[in-house]
C-alpha cells in the first residue's frame, strides 16, 4: 500500500507534505510532487498536511483519479528526491481547487 498525490497538487506544489515524511519518499517535478510507492510506509502523516487536499491512500483515491496511482510510480522513478519544504508555486492559491489540471502537468 502507498499514499498517492493527485490532481490538485498540480500548479500548487505547497510542499508541506515533504516536511513530515519520515522516509523522504517524495519526488519533485516542475509543478507536481509524487510519492514513491515502494518507499512509502503508509504512515498517513502527509495526508492532513496538504493544504490542497491532494494526498490520498491508494485505496481511497477519488473516482476518476485512479490514473494517478500509476503516474506517481512512473514519475517517482524519474524525478529527483525532495526532502525540504520550499515556497509554493507563485499562483498556487489561484489554481488550488481547479479541476482537471493533469493537462498542465510539466515533466
Ligand atoms: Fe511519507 Fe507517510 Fe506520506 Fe507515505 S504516508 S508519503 S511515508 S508521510
Ligand atoms: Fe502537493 Fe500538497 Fe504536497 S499541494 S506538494 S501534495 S502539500
Amino acid at each position: 500500500m502507498t499514499f498517492v498525490v493527485t490532481d490538485n497538487c498540480i500548479k500548487c506544489k505547497y510542499t508541506d507534505c515533504v516536511e513530515v515524511c519520515p522516509v523522504d519518499c517524495f519526488y519533485e517535478g516542475p509543478n507536481f510532487l509524487v510519492i514513491h510507492p515502494d518507499e512509502c510506509i503508509d504512515c498517513a502523516l502527509c495526508e492532513p498536511e496538504c493544504p490542497a487536499n491532494a494526498i490520498f491512500s491508494e485505496d481511497e483515491v477519488p473516482a476518476g483519479m485512479e490514473n494517478f496511482i500509476a503516474l506517481n510510480a512512473e514519475l517517482a522513478d524519474i524525478w529527483p528526491n525532495i526532502t525540504e519544504k520550499k515556497d509554493a508555486l507563485p499562483d498556487a492559491e489561484e489554481w488550488d481547487g481547479k479541476p482537471g489540471k493533469l493537462a498542465d502537468l510539466e515533466r
